[in-house]
């Protein structure tokens, strides 16, 4: 999407006909956007994601049947708190000189609530095992402390699922040699930006895997990916992800048929 052309039109990457007819319908579909690294105006994802409070970021990583990867079986959900940590938005330069900057990452216990609980309950709604919740508390005591300590109080609400953590870096480093033992991983904001990228690399890129954004009455789908520069013009994109991004979107509006014929004519193209 070439948001320069929308500044250019409307004077915003944000028009209102698109605000409004968000605000009408409550469930957007959502083309990647191109964000400009470390100037110009603010992410426009990180914005509508924060307006609608989509607190929820649901990334599923499947193996699809055809598709040549190191791994056969891979079955991963990254569900991603979307709203705050790291991507607050609280960023700002410590010297008028502007060479010190800091960025702080804000953790509540609310959203780290409603995050896991979310994941728990997609877990057991989706006939999964087990809950991993991927962190930093050995050395963000305090912010991914907190998170931890939640995931660990919330877990005992669901007997059914099982539930386990692994602290990020480990997390990584386990996730490429055996993803076969991870279901659905649970963490803050960045991480799971970071993981599900990882994940995507596991079953064959980032053409492949769709995302959610829910939140209590909004939802917005899109594909993981974003704007692809390096392939602009090669005929080369793969479209699985927007479509697949669909798929989630009729499962979410209770399409549930329409959404499985989606799926099924994917698979049958690979
Ligand atoms: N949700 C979004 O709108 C979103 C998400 C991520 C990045 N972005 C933005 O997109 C721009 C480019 O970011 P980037 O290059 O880091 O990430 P990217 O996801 O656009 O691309 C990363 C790599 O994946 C490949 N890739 C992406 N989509 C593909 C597809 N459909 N088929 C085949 N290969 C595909 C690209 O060619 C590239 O090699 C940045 O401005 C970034 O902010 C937007």
């Amino acid at each position: 999407m070439q948001v320069w052309r929308l500044m250019k039109k409307f004077g915003t990457p944000l028009p209102n006909e698109t605000m409004d007819s968000f605000d009408k319908t409550r469930v957007a579909f959502k083309g990647p956007l191109t964000t400009v690294v470390g100037k110009g105006f603010r992410s426009i994802n990180v914005a509508l994601r924060q307006q609608y409070d989509l607190y929820a970021n649901v990334r599923p990583a499947k193996s699809w049947e055809g598709v040549k990867t190191r791994y056969d079986a891979v079955d991963i959900v990254i569900v991603r708190e979307n709203t705050e940590g790291l991507y607050a938005g609280l960023e700002h330069y410590l010297t008028p000189k502007k060479d010190i900057a800091e960025s702080l990452a804000v953790v509540t216990r609310a959203a780290s609530e409603r995050i896991i609980d979310y994941a728990f309950k997609y877990a057991r709604d989706n006939k999964r095992k087990r809950v991993t919740a991927c962190h930093k508390a050995n050395i963000l005591k305090y912010t991914q402390g907190l998170f931890l300590d939640i995931a660990r109080e919330i877990a005992p609400r669901y007997p059914d699922i099982e539930f386990d953590e692994k602290i990020i870096d480990a997390a990584c480093m386990h996730m490429v040699m055996n993803p076969q033992q991870f279901d659905v991983v649970v963490c803050t904001n960045m991480f799971g930006d970071i993981l599900s990228d990882l994940t995507a690399g596991l079953v064959g890129g980032l053409g492949l895997i769709p995302g959610a954004n829910i939140g209590a009455d909004a939802a917005l789908f899109e594909a993981v990916h974003g704007s692809a520069p390096d392939i602009v013009g090669k005929n080369i994109a793969n479209p699985t992800a927007v479509i697949m991004a669909g798929a989630m979107m009729l499962s979410h509006l209770g399409e549930l048929e329409a959404s499985a014929r989606v799926v099924a004519a994917v698979q049958k193209s690979y």
